[in-house]
């Protein structure tokens, strides 16, 4: 009985910590500026920030009239499952593995500001 209580202790050691806390504004600027600036740029204008090479300048979440027709579930679903799976390039990559859900719903916030 002891040492099962001591493995339980343990797989709970290692499980992942469920991201509950609320990712702030501020936080779902910095994840944009590192992990979608390389492509998207800082403001989502495919302009500063872009990192060159190859990657594309990809403008479209500064674009008023665009983004002024997608939903933000559109937004959240391309950044969850990546651009191919929605048919677009598959250049952009997806997320959903390495970001939490909390953390992709700030980011859908954080574009949201560069048409605003
Ligand atoms: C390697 C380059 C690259 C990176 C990094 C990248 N994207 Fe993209 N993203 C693209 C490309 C290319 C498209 C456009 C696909 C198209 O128009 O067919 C796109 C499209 C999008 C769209 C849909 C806009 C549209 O045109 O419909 C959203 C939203 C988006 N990206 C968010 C993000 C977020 C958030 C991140 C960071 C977590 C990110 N992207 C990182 C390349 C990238």
């Amino acid at each position: 009985m002891k040492l099962s209580i001591t493995v339980l202790v343990m797989l709970f050691a290692v499980m992942p910590v469920p991201a509950t806390a609320e990712v702030t504004p501020g936080q779902a600027r910095d994840l944009f500026d590192q992990m979608c600036a390389g492509c998207h740029g800082f403001r989502g204008d495919g302009g500063e920030g872009h990192r060159g090479g190859f990657s594309p300048h990809v403008g479209t979440l500064a674009d008023k009239e665009y983004m002024a027709q997608v939903p933000d579930e559109y937004i959240y679903l391309i950044i969850a499952k990546g651009g191919a799976f929605m048919g677009k390039i598959a250049t952009m990559p997806a997320w959903e593995k390495r970001l939490s859900e909390d953390q992709m719903q700030a980011l859908v916030k954080h574009i949201r500001t560069f048409t605003q």
